[in-house]
């Protein structure tokens, strides 16, 4: 095993970028090494690798690895192909914006470069990016572990834990900082229809990590909420704009809009490697829509709608920054109106 704990990696000895195959979660673990352009474009837009800060990471060290093979020797072949990388690669998860913004730190890294230097300069970057967002990862798990020092549960939705970033996760830090001080906090964890990443992911690594978990169908929030079973709401965010609106996952504004009628507190745990300071409002963030086939066929043996319906599959929505408590972030426990203050 190489990852040993974490999500994603970076095998320099043997230039590969490796990953957990969530896909195969919670029945088999495996680890994939990879050098192949198309194996790591399809475990990102496959959801083998996932959760926006992990996929910026995996993008750098992708990037990294696909780089240090090249058989090009001029700067301006090396930074044609690595260009050509980013932009087809930006293009299969175009909500993440951390899969943008890792492309565009890469780039910034290989213009400050030159031809003797570009691989080793690129392979560093990555390395720094992964030692970052354990870091930020977790500042966030502190600033919420403080937040919800006097909390018994929290509902959380999707997988914003280690899985979907290198270590500590977003959304569940705060959970596993709480534990390392000797503070158990029970977690909901909304099943989250249609990929289940919390009925598969985060239920798999709380319970690896031996706290309190229970699972409900993405339609129990509203009983939980109104028999006072949690506390708070977390989840991370995959962009937010400048107003402070969040785009996660589908199912994340309906929570909010539970959250706030139940006058329960809804924390958003971003990195500020989430924060889009291009956009001022959620109005304009592009909205992945995925295959229906996800819907209606994938998890189940048999089909479960009938061949003629239609299906949508929206992967993410946007939830308004006014049902939004604060965010957690590295820097701090932050207001949505005072977010791009900090940036
Ligand atoms: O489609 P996914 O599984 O990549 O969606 C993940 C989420 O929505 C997470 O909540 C978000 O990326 C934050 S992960 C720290």
């Amino acid at each position: 095993m190489f990852l040993n704990g974490a999500s994603v990696g970076f095998d320099t000895v043997n230039n590969k970028a490796v990953f957990i195959d969530q896909t195969l979660l919670p029945t088999e673990y495996r680890e994939i090494s990879t050098d192949n352009y198309e194996e790591i474009y399809d475990a990102i837009k496959f959801l083998k690798v996932r959760g926006a800060p992990a996929i910026g990471v995996f993008t750098a060290i992708s990037l990294a690895v696909l780089m240090n093979k090249s058989k090009n020797h001029t700067y301006e072949s090396l930074f044609t192909e690595l260009k050509d990388y980013c932009k087809k690669l930006i293009l299969c998860r175009p909500t993440a914006i951390n899969l943008k913004w890792a492309a565009e730190e890469m780039i910034k890294i290989a213009e400050e470069s030159n031809a003797e230097n570009f691989k080793t300069n690129l392979t560093n970057q990555a390395l720094k990016m992964i030692e970052d967002d354990i870091a930020i990862c977790r500042k966030i798990g502190e600033y919420g572990a403080e937040l919800l020092k006097n909390s018994n549960s929290i509902l959380t939705h999707c997988n914003a834990g280690r899985l979907a970033t290198v270590k500590y996760g977003t959304a569940l830090a705060p959970v596993y900082v709480s534990k390392e001080n000797g503070h158990n906090i029970k977690v909901f964890a909304d099943e989250t229809r249609p990929l289940l990443q919390g009925a598969r992911l985060t239920a798999f690594e709380l319970c690896d990590a031996d706290i309190d978990t229970t699972v409900i169908c993405d339609n129990m929030a509203s009983f939980i909420m109104k028999n006072r079973l949690v506390d708070a709401v977390l989840v991370g965010c995959d962009r937010v704009a400048l107003n402070g609106d969040t785009a996660n996952k589908i199912g994340t504004s309906g929570l909010a809009i539970l959250a706030k009628h139940y006058n329960i507190p809804f924390y958003v745990c971003m990195p500020f490697s989430t924060f889009d300071e291009n956009i001022k409002t959620g109005d304009n963030i592009e909205i992945e829509m995925r295959d229906g086939n996800e819907i209606g066929e994938m998890w189940y043996e048999k089909l479960m709608i009938p061949k003629n319906a239609k299906t949508l599959n929206p992967a993410f929505d946007v939830t308004d920054h006014s049902l939004i408590t604060a965010f957690i972030t590295e820097k701090g426990v932050i207001k949505p109106i005072e977010i791009k203050e900090y940036i």
